[in-house]
């Protein structure tokens, strides 16, 4: 077996056949593959790497250039998909190859985090990724919210085809990434995909500063307001958004709408019926994982802890070593130590910390790895618990 990268022209002859048979309905017809083809243009910074023998592609991986926000710092990330082998090819090790190769090459390349959406996750669990949660969606009857159509609020909505709104949507979750903890975006070659969208975005402004946006479509009268992630810059952005969603009374009878797991919908009005869901299974709605390439790159880190501590990271290519982690006037510094670790635990492990999907307790209950009693608070304290939220989906 060999693995070469391919190009993204190439990709539909090697990896498109791979790919449609893993996750599409089949067999496909010429147009799905014609349509794969046109879509190659938005994938020209992807990596992508095929397993070949006697040269058949049998196996294939991908990773987009990304960038994501951890906890106030911005890091390159590989966002890594297009993970498939021909049934025939299975279990032989071609995908761990190719994904330890992945990784390696998209870390020489400056990324320090990669995200992935699993099939499974204790198969990525022994790369190292740990789970995050996956979003949620809202879903209410527009009446619900009427107490909002008497709301004289200080701003405007204004509904207009994606291609139209598309600058100040990608401007919007460009200031998001700057924002909000776990906020990932793809690279401007990706991105201009979703100028084409066939949906509606609704952008909110307040004096003429864009402070929300949702894309959206709408099914039927009377049926469904399908929308997408509700991104706001805060409480005001949200209202406008919710108010827009309001006048929809008699036109829809449903809104289902994107939320991450720290919205809570319940408190958006008074007497407000909700459903508010978080379905997880598998393979084919899982939430997203994520790893650490890098101890260094958590530098600045924001954190509130004056606090030091002696980390060991084991079982790793990437991050395996012992560290002094010092939170001091607000960030976060990592050195290489010599001192004796009051922590060991896994990629997995400090990955969860960081990303602030798990506190030291339950790093040990998951098997993540050992945390000295002493350290607990100190662990704790540096890395609070804070839930992230993606946004995009790879
Ligand atoms: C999942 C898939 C990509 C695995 O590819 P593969 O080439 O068979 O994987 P490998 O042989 O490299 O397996 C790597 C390890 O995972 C294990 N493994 C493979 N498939 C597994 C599965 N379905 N469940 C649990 N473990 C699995 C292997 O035993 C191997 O373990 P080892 O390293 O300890 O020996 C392949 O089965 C596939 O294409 N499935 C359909 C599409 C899909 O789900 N893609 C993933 C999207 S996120």
């Amino acid at each position: 077996m060999q693995i070469r990268q391919v190009t993204a022209e190439e990709r539909t002859d090697t990896m498109f056949p791979l790919q449609a048979y893993a996750f599409s309905p089949s067999p496909w017809a010429d147009a799905d593959r014609e349509d794969y083809a046109r879509r190659m243009r938005f994938y020209r910074t992807a990596v992508s790497l095929v397993a070949e023998e006697d040269g058949q592609a049998l196996a294939c991986v991908g990773a987009f250039p990304m960038r994501q926000n951890v906890r106030g710092v911005l890091h390159e990330m590989a966002g890594v998909a297009s993970v498939s082998t021909h049934p025939s090819a299975r279990r032989r090790g071609f995908v761990r190859e190719l994904l330890t190769r992945l990784l390696h090459q998209m870390r020489d390349q400056g990324c320090t985090v990669s995200a992935l959406y699993p099939f499974r996750p204790s198969f990525y669990g022994r790369f190292g990724f740990v789970g995050l949660p996956r979003f949620r969606t809202a879903t209410f009857a527009p009446q619900g919210l009427s107490h909002l159509l008497s709301a004289d609020l200080p701003g405007v909505v204004e509904r207009v085809p994606m291609q139209a709104g598309f600058d100040d949507y990608d401007a919007l979750t460009l200031r998001l990434l700057g924002q909000r903890h776990g906020f990932s975006v793809y690279d401007e070659v990706r991105t201009a995909e979703f100028r084409e969208l066939p949906r509606w975005v609704a952008i909110a402004r307040v004096d003429g500063e864009v402070v929300g946006a949702v894309t959206y479509r709408i099914d039927r009268f009377g049926g469904d307001l399908v929308a997408g992630d509700l991104l706001t810059t805060g409480p005001l952005g949200r209202a406008l958004l919710l108010q827009y969603f309001a006048r929809h009374v008699d036109q829809v009878g449903r809104v289902i709408v994107t939320i991450g797991a720290d919205e809570v919908p319940e408190l958006w009005g008074t007497d407000f019926p909700v459903l508010t869901q978080g379905r997880v299974d598998h393979p084919s709605h899982a939430g997203p994982m994520a790893r650490l390439l890098s101890m260094e790159a958590l530098t600045g880190t924001v954190t509130t802890a004056d606090e030091s501590i002696t980390i060991e990271v084991v079982d790793d290519d990437f991050i395996a070593g012992c560290y002094q982690l010092t939170g001091e006037g607000g960030r976060l510094s990592v050195e290489p130590s010599k001192n004796a670790p009051q922590a060991t635990v896994t990629c997995g492990g400090i990955s969860g910390l960081a990303y602030g999907v798990l506190d030291p307790v339950e790093v040990m209950t998951r098997g993540f790895g050992q945390v000295e009693a002493s350290a607990v608070g100190p662990l704790t304290a540096l890395f609070p618990k804070r839930m992230p939220y993606l946004f995009a989906d790879f």
